[in-house]
């Protein structure tokens, strides 16, 4: 039975025999023209491994092509002259090329790691059983730094993980290597991921001791071989914990030789380090507001302990205040716009998706467009923190692509998210995206085997956010589940509306944060008293006997005057807000009429049971691509669904229930069902 370890990299002997044959043919022999290294001896193995798992054929591996024919070369050439005749874009430094030449496959790219990413390439065109003749495959990353976030522990619990324990086994490290180190490599390659941060931004100092530098270090030596570099978040404190300083204060010259000196150590351990993450003065953790200072100065001072080295500072703007009895929605940009310009190259801002946490559906943060000196990482989270952890079969890809191609109308029309992150809009030199990781240990990785999707999803668009968010559920389940055409299509459309169904039957039409209580699972809309104001579910439904929904208007906080005038006006009209972002914005009465015909309180109720309905169907859907499912994967996913099932109704009727208590109107008659 399938375990699900194998990810999307399953390499299974394909069905067809003449399909097999003609791919046979085609790839006899790997060969590596010019010199070899470490990156490209990767691509050698995954091709070897991959042609003998989807062909049953073993592929030797000469130095050179010479007159042979039949074979995948790989070629490490500067992008103008990858092929003589080749006139098309010009590759960025990790952008490939496939083709066809004198009767061999070229994989080609200018630089070691951009000739893996190909060799993935060829691989998943035979995976989804894509013809190889007149092969034309070009494609160059449109984001520069494309990184996982890992917020796991030393002690090996990961926050917000729902996976098992963290992967790392700090214990054993260094001398230990793990060889699931390699196959997380492998998959993170085969997606373009090149960096990963691999402790939680909730960061111990722990990770900056020449103990754990030496681990950290064991762990690079694997992802080097795959393009990857690694990344620490940073414990802003650590000048004083580790260092016996008397203060961390950025601008004080002792902590700022600290931080250089303890830089320049690593990169004796690590010498392709990546950088620092750093969640500085959120949620209890230290930061150079404690002295005073402001975000660019504390980021700006990491940025000079890097100095020469080939690395940067992603400085989070995931920032509110305890005491704030304004509008949490505001804060990171209060804190982050007036800093625009100020900070130094090296640093990036990197800025969560929508303003508030995570959520199933959030405009996006009014950060993006705001700060145009500045280059805005842009942090998706792929474990699924409050879209049901990994029981709940929740497709992210439809979330990722709507934040990514909302227009913020920073410069005019056409400015969306995408092109503010991978820096066109405002012509920066670097760009990132961050994911943070929902890999665990347990033995298929996610948890949730359909929680894969996400991981690989995100890599994809990373790589290249124009793809579709179906055309990349179709490639997974593909290379992952099926190649059946009928069961790829079944899944492929339960996938893509799995998010929204999520949204319906738990916070439909704009409803935010009335989860669970610190868990961040299940519903607790009534929650009304927490440690803060913030933490609560009243301070954002505001439920009342008039209606429902948190005004954002000029009426109310007006945080909607953070966004440009173009954003305002689609908006800033309950008449005409688009019905998925209404309660992020208005107070609606009960009564009120909807562009759907219905009362508010009527689709309300609406979204919540034909949401929860919806999970049948998706059972429905489940249960008839059983034939094309591996039996062991099959069971494990219908159970989920089942729990699913359960949950929805949970759901439902938790915030059905309560609300009427303020609506006071019965729950209409039964809804027809949905498709
Ligand atoms: C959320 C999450 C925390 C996490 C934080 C962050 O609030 O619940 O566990 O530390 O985000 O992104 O920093």
């Amino acid at each position: 039975a399938d375990d699900g370890y194998r990810l999307w990299l399953k390499y299974d002997l394909l069905p067809d025999a003449a399909q097999r044959k003609a791919y046979q043919q085609a790839a006899q022999f790997v060969a590596v023209e010019g010199t070899s290294s470490p990156v490209l001896q990767s691509a050698v193995k995954e091709l070897q491994l991959g042609l003998k798992g989807l062909l049953g054929q073993t592929v030797s591996v000469t130095a050179g092509a010479a007159k042979k024919q039949g074979g995948i070369l790989l070629r490490v050439t500067s992008s103008a002259n990858v092929t003589a005749n080749d006139r098309s874009a010009k590759l960025n430094k990790e952008g490939y090329r496939v083709f066809s030449e004198k009767g061999n496959i070229v994989v080609a790219g200018p630089t070691d790691a951009a000739v893996l990413y190909g060799t993935f390439a060829l691989l998943r065109q035979l995976q989804t059983q894509q013809p190889l003749t007149n092969l034309a495959l070009t494609s160059s990353p449109k984001i520069e730094y494309r990184m996982l976030n890992h917020w796991d522990n030393p002690n090996g619990t990961v926050e917000r993980g729902y996976a098992g324990s963290s992967i790392w086994k700090w214990y054993e490290l260094p001398e230990l290597l793990d060889p699931r180190y390699l196959d997380y490599a492998r998959a993170n390659a085969s997606i373009g991921i090149n960096g990963v941060v691999i402790n939680n931004v909730n960061a111990s100092a722990r990770y900056l001791t020449p103990e754990y530098l030496r681990k950290v270090a064991a762990l690079a030596s694997v992802f080097r071989r795959y393009g990857i570099r690694v990344y620490l978040s940073v414990f802003w404190a650590a000048p004083k914990t580790l260092g016996g300083l008397a203060t961390s204060d950025p601008l004080d010259p002792n902590v700022r030789r600290w931080w250089t000196d303890k830089t320049n150590e690593i990169y004796k351990t690590i010498p392709d380090f990546g950088g620092f993450l750093v969640k500085a003065n959120s949620e209890g953790e230290p930061g150079p507001q404690d002295y005073g200072r402001n975000h660019a100065e504390g980021a700006n001072m990491l940025a000079e302990a890097l100095g020469q080295h080939d690395g940067i500072v992603m400085w989070r703007a995931f920032v509110y205040k305890a005491n704030s009895n304004g509008d949490r929605f505001k804060e990171a940009y209060e804190e982050f716009k007036p800093l625009d310009g100020k900070f130094a190259t090296k640093a990036l801002v990197q800025v969560k998706n929508g303003p508030i946490d995570f959520m199933a559906r959030e405009p996006f943060h009014p950060l993006f467009g705001a700060m145009p000196s500045t280059p805005l990482v842009l942090e998706v989270q792929l474990t699924q923190e409050y879209l049901g952890f990994a029981t709940h079969m929740v497709y992210l890809g439809p979330l990722i692509k709507e934040c990514l191609e909302t227009d913020t109308y920073a410069k005019g029309k056409g400015s969306t998210v995408a092109k503010v992150v991978d820096g066109s809009v405002d012509n920066h030199q670097i760009s990132g995206i961050a994911g943070v990781a929902n890999i665990g240990s347990d033995r298929n990785w996610t948890g949730h085997p359909m929680g894969q999707a996400n991981w690989y999803a995100y890599g994809r668009l990373a790589w290249d956010h124009t793809l579709s968010s179906a055309v990349i559920a179709k490639e997974w389940t593909r290379m992952t589940l099926t190649n059946e055409p009928k069961a790829v299509t079944t899944i492929t459309n339960m996938m893509v509306k799995s998010r929204d169904i999520y949204v319906r039957y738990t916070m439909p039409l704009g409803l935010h944060h009335i989860m669970g209580q610190s868990i961040h699972y299940g519903p607790e809309p009534w929650l009304a008293k927490s440690a803060r104001p913030d933490w609560t579910a009243v301070y954002y439904h505001k439920a009342d006997s008039i209606g429902l929904g948190f005004d954002r208007t000029a009426k109310g906080s007006n945080a909607l005057s953070l966004y440009k005038p173009e954003v305002q006006q689609a908006w800033g009209n309950p008449q005409t807000c688009p019905l998925n972002y209404l309660l992020w914005f208005h107070h609606v009465p009960w009564k009120q009429q909807l562009s759907t015909g219905r009362t508010l309180w009527n689709e309300l109720c609406y979204r919540y049971y034909t949401g929860a309905d919806s999970v049948t169907w998706m059972q429905q859907q489940w249960t008839q691509v059983k034939p094309a499912i591996d039996p062991a994967l099959h069971a494990d996913v219908a159970a989920r669904l089942q729990t699913q099932r359960k949950e929805a109704i949970w759901w439902r009727d938790a915030c059905v229930l309560y609300f009427q208590t303020y609506a006071k109107q019965p729950i209409p008659a039964p809804f027809a069902p949905p498709e």
